[in-house]
């Protein structure tokens, strides 16, 4: 088996893969969401601090698969430095007590594995990657060649719904809290711009979406205080308009790409309007579209377990003094 650990920003997880049949044997996650729902956001200071309560308690409850562990695969790129410290550490540790080989796995290539973790991998595809600190097209054609067609130029998808909510005190993470919210909110109120509409490139942006939404929250302050109808009105109208520009987005991409798969990734490819739109659009360019289980949407260890199998399969090991950690990786995968 193959003992991995991810702990790029604010979850804790363990997994272990069966290298020959690719099957989750263990995998147990603990979300720090509460700890970092005060701040609207992740402290990283407190986000460590609980990995290196969390990480070790995960392990003791797997103890009894150590001696079957042929490597120890870890996050190492990109996310929060003092996070991703706390898992390649205990790799490390894990390793020179195993005498096992060290995997460092990139965490958004984790993100398009997460796609099969439940079936067999399949290549080519295209891939839409929404997460928390990323928005992404990409053209995966191979576990090595796996290409960026578009980004965001600032804010991600997943970031600007948790600045929504944390402007409306929502709490953390925004997502499924304004998704939920937006279920009772009357999404044609607030005419938010779609961002980008004559843009020439294929991009995202929501800086200035989250701006308008922080104008409107601004300008209903100064009228009374705002009620939950209020609330629920801005989360759908916001909602509504980043998932459009993400649809306009991606059609332009689908209507040149050739490829015959479509798939979302990453924590809010959770959001089920946006699956249901991108489903939509995938039907409409002809092309099978593809999501992860929603329990392996969000950040866990089962997609980096996942990913090392693969690594373990092509001898791709790093040795343990060697493996350094990237918040930012300018190269993607
Ligand atoms: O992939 P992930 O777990 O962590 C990163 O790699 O960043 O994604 C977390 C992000 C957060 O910003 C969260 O608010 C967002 O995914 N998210 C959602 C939904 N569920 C999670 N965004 C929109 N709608 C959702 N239902
Ligand atoms: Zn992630």
């Amino acid at each position: 088996m193959i003992l991995s650990i991810e702990s790029s920003c604010d979850d804790s997880s363990i997994a272990l893969t069966q290298i020959s049949t690719k099957e989750l044997i263990f995998h147990q996650k603990i979300s720090q969401d509460d700890d970092h729902a005060p701040y609207g956001g992740v402290v990283p200071e407190i986000a460590s601090r609980l990995h290196a309560i969390s990480l070790p308690r995960i392990l003791s409850s797997c103890k009894k698969f150590l001696p079957q562990v042929k490597a120890v695969a870890v996050t190492s790129a990109p996310g929060l430095s003092i996070t991703l410290l706390e898992g390649v550490a205990m790799a490390q540790a894990l390793c020179l007590a195993l005498n096992v080989p060290l995997i460092n796995v990139h965490h958004l290539k984790g993100h398009i594995y997460s796609l099969f973790i439940e079936q067999n991998s399949f290549f080519p595809l295209d891939v839409l990657l929404v997460s928390g600190g990323h928005t992404l097209i990409l053209e995966a054609q191979s576990f090595k060649h796996i290409n960026i067609i578009a980004q965001s130029l600032d804010d991600s998808f997943g970031e600007s719904f948790d600045k929504v909510a944390k402007m409306l005190n929502l709490g953390y993470p925004g997502g499924p809290i304004v998704e939920q919210y937006a279920l009772n909110g009357d999404p044609y109120r607030f005419s938010f711009s779609i961002p980008l509409y004559q843009y020439p490139q294929i991009a995202f942006s929501f800086s200035g979406l989250k701006n308008s939404v922080r104008l409107a929250i601004e300008s209903l302050n100064k009228q009374s205080t705002i009620s939950e109808q209020d609330k629920a009105d801005i989360c759908a109208s916001f909602q509504r308009i980043a998932i459009a520009h993400i649809k306009q987005q991606c059609e332009r991409f689908l209507a040149k790409s050739t490829q015959v798969h479509f798939a979302i990734v990453g924590g809010a490819s959770a959001n089920l309007i946006l699956r249901q739109e991108l489903k939509t659009l995938a039907q409409k360019f002809h092309k099978t579209f593809q999501t992860a289980p929603l329990e392996f949407c969000s950040d866990n260890a089962a997609m980096i377990g996942r990913v090392a199998i693969e690594s373990y399969q092509q001898n791709h090991f790093i040795t343990p003094d060697s493996i350094s950690v990237l918040p930012r990786t300018s190269s993607i995968f």
